[in-house]
């Protein structure tokens, strides 16, 4: 594994749209170890690949409580339900020193794969839910302060 470096706001691939990952391959499992070194080396809840420069719809999520499902890495997901609604502070690796009030869905369920290309369904409410929604935007190239 190895740390990558964190693409910061003002970089214009963070607006891009990502890719669908076709290819489940060793290239996509050492991204996501990459990625979940250089998340948990900064202490952060939440990873997606365009954040390291990687146009692809794949993230790592680890809220750091186990009762939440502990580390997750979810490839091409999707929000398939939410429900209700939160306000709380959030912020991202890509934006430092930063945090903003900001409403998401109270829960969200989401449909993904995981890194064999299996589907796999999650669901997670408040701070995970705000993460989920946090990376699949990511993957649309929208940003936490574009809701502010
Ligand atoms: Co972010």
């Amino acid at each position: 594994m190895a740390k990558r470096n964190i693409i910061k706001l003002g970089d214009e691939i963070l607006r891009k749209q990502s890719k669908p990952v076709e290819v489940f391959d060793e290239k996509l499992w050492t991204l996501l170890d990459d990625m979940k070194e250089t998340m948990y080396a900064i202490g952060g809840v939440g990873l997606a690949a365009v954040q390291v420069g990687i146009l692809k719809r794949a993230t790592v999520i680890d809220t750091g409580e186990p009762e939440e499902g502990g580390l997750m890495e979810l490839i091409n997901p999707v929000i398939t339900k939410s429900e209700g609604s939160k306000t709380d502070r959030e912020g991202c690796l890509s934006i430092p020193d930063r945090e903003e009030k900001i409403t998401r869905p109270e829960t969200v369920w989401v449909s993904a794969q995981d890194r064999h290309g299996n589907k796999i369904e999650v669901s997670g409410s408040g701070y995970l839910a705000r993460a989920l929604c946090h990376e699949i935007d990511h993957m649309n190239g929208v940003l936490y302060i574009d809701k502010i």
